[in-house]
């Protein structure tokens, strides 16, 4: 009986139940259950008396949507990108949205840097190698490369940036980066800042660490692939979108650039006929960043407590928007 008078909250799609127990606590839940992305329309009809949504990546939350929630205090997501959100509409209607930096930051390094070691040594086609049982007298085909000595440049090197630069110094690499506004302490950290086209041409691995925007749309395309070295590897784990995938699937079919290594990418999910694929140039896992149980677990719980604390008016732990 209670329950009914807590404040409306929609989960849009599924979610972790510790994040969804906390919400609880405080909220009646109405959520999407299926394993399809709502409706538009079922999601518009559903926020008609709701005070929070707890939105997913593959809704776009925008003036249009807000139109059929008149009584919206608050918007949160279990992510820290929030490219899917127009965050001006909702600050145009005094709405917060809630997002999740800092708890996945060690975690989405670790997994940048696992990504960017285990292409340097080929993991993926060496375990291959053996599973298919061609390890017998020839020695392996898929010849590594070092990462000591060699140049990682960092397109976008915020807070994320600077962890897998830390990873990477450890191991003996020097770090180029480029960001619209230089860091200050950069020089403390070891960081050499450079245009764009430097970096390009100088990396042996370019890593793009970028949030989705209309400016970094599509800012690695042909030109770009142009300008790395013929040895280069290719590592995102920003956004898929700030990637021409026909430029990069070209880039590696040409011999442009030696190897990609993917964990955003454009489209999502990827195809399994993608030409991507088929290049045998790649190693690419579905968006997994921050997919700890331990993150994933604070992700849920901070969004928890973004809704909570927008449902009361109060500041969010975390608001892109205040
Ligand atoms: C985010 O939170 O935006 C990341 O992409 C998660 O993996």
């Amino acid at each position: 009986m209670e329950s009914n008078k807590k404040p409306l909250v929609i989960v849009a799609g599924k979610v972790r139940v510790d994040g969804l127990a906390k919400l609880a606590e405080g909220a009646t839940i109405r959520q999407w259950q299926e394993s399809t992305p709502m409706p538009r329309e079922t999601l518009k009809e559903w926020l008609r008396d709701a005070v929070g949504l707890w939105s997913s990546k593959h809704i776009k939350v925008d003036a249009d949507l807000l139109a059929s929630a008149p009584n919206l205090k608050v918007v949160a997501q279990d992510s820290v990108g929030y490219d899917n959100i127009v965050i001006s509409d909702l600050t145009a209607k005094g709405i917060p949205h809630g997002n999740t930096p800092h708890v996945l930051t060690d975690t989405v390094a670790e997994l940048a840097f696992t990504l960017l070691a285990a292409a340097s040594r080929r993991i993926v086609e060496n375990v291959e190698f053996v599973k298919q049982g061609l390890w017998t007298k020839q020695r392996p085909i898929h010849i590594g490369r070092d990462l000591k000595g060699t140049t990682l440049g960092i397109i976008g090197l915020g807070e994320i940036g600077l962890a897998i630069a830390k990873r990477a110094q450890a191991f003996g690499m020097h770090i180029l980066y480029h960001n619209r506004t230089r860091r200050k302490d950069d020089v403390t950290q070891n960081l050499t800042y450079c245009t764009k086209e430097e970096l390009l041409a100088k990396s042996d691995t370019v890593l793009v660490m970028t949030p989705l925007t209309d400016a970094t749309r599509g800012m690695i395309g042909s030109a770009e692939f142009a300008l790395m070295k013929s040895e280069a590897l290719f590592v995102n784990v920003g956004r898929g979108a700030v990637v021409d995938t026909s430029a990069l699937v070209t880039a590696l079919e040409t011999g442009q650039i030696a190897y990609a290594a993917l964990d955003v990418v454009d489209p999502e999910p990827l195809p399994k006929e993608h030409p991507l694929l088929a290049t045998g140039k790649v190693m690419i896992v579905p968006h997994i960043g921050s997919f700890t149980n331990e993150t994933r677990h604070e992700m849920a719980l901070l969004t928890a407590n973004n809704l909570m604390a927008g449902i009361h008016e109060e500041p969010l732990p975390a608001c892109v928007n205040e």
